[in-house]
């Protein structure tokens, strides 16, 4: 018997549904970092390759260009967002200017910083609330090349509720090429570039000794020419952050952005001197990304 048309249709509808509902998915994300694997494409403004151009210095959320020779913020926002979890610590043993604390703060993550200049570390102190400089940002004013410096942090590391830092920023002086103050224990008043490299080293295996085994490190550094010479500064403390027994996992190559001073007659004078010289015009340094091993690698000093 031919069935209705009309019949065969209220059959279906009455049929029980058989579809489970849809469970959200866990996050998948690696120990050290938020990104959500899951929906990765979601972050297309997290940087994954090796050349950084940046047009201008971010100055915005309590970032100035206050201190001649402070890093832009933007390698401290790609580098958290890579490498720390929402509350984890950031020790940084060459705060300056605190870059790196501030943009802790911003992104919710905290940081311990340690500086040479105590006029330095009384006006970075400043940038922050009251409250916010016990919980959040601590500021060592230090010696990070000194062997009592693992001490002072690990007072600090105590106050936050932490053994360990999960992120360690390197941002020293480019040997001599700036010179931040009259102190025989600023990297910047070296005798010799080899000397610049041995306290370099000691400042790595101080901070090595902080950060939690598998996390990471940046340094962040130029090279350097002095007298007809290339001293390749970057390279020559990346060997001796393998010495202290970090893996190297990346060199990225950042622009040096656009500074106003260098145009015009300036910029001319120097592209005369280039090529009078034999040499070339720095237009870039590096952001070298390091990682602790989960099992103690650091090779003895002597
Ligand atoms: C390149 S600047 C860091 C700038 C910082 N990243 C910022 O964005 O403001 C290097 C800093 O290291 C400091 N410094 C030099 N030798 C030091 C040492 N032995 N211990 C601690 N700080 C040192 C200098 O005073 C200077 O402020």
């Amino acid at each position: 018997m031919a069935v209705k048309k009309s019949n065969l249709k209220t059959k279906i509808q009455q049929k029980p549904d058989l579809r489970v509902a849809e469970v959200p998915k866990k996050p998948l994300t690696k120990p050290y970092n938020d990104i959500d694997l899951n929906n990765w494409k979601d972050y297309s403004h997290v940087l994954t390759d090796t050349l950084w151009e940046f047009q201008s210095r971010d100055k915005s959320n309590g970032h100035s260009y206050d201190y001649h020779g402070n890093y832009i913020p933007q390698i401290a926002q790609q580098l958290y967002e890579r490498f720390t979890k929402k509350g984890d610590i950031v020790l940084d043993m060459f705060f300056g200017s605190g870059t790196s604390g501030i943009e802790a703060v911003n992104m919710g993550r905290r940081c311990i910083g340690v500086e040479l200049k105590q006029e330095l570390v009384d006006y970075v102190s400043n940038k922050f609330e009251p409250k916010t400089l016990v919980t959040d940002v601590n500021i060592i004013c230090g010696d990070s090349a000194s062997s009592d410096i693992g001490v002072k942090i690990q007072d600090r590391l105590a106050v936050m509720g932490a053994d360990k830092a999960q992120f360690l920023v390197l941002h020293p002086p480019y040997d001599d090429i700036i010179k931040f103050s009259d102190k025989k224990e600023d990297l910047s008043n070296c005798a010799t570039t080899d000397e610049f490299y041995d306290l370099f080293e000691e400042v790595a295996r101080n901070g090595y000794e902080q950060l939690e085994n598998g996390r990471f490190a940046a340094l962040i550094i130029g090279d350097k020419y002095a007298k007809g010479e290339y001293y390749p500064l970057s390279f020559g403390c990346m060997e001796r952050m393998n010495r202290a027994g970090f893996v190297t996992k990346a060199i990225i190559v950042k622009n040096i952005e656009g500074n106003e001073k260098a145009k015009g007659k300036q910029a001319n004078l120097w592209r005369y001197r280039a090529l009078y010289g034999g040499f070339y015009i720095f237009k870039h340094e590096y952001i070298m990304v390091f990682q602790k091993p989960l099992k103690n690698k650091a090779k003895s000093l002597h």
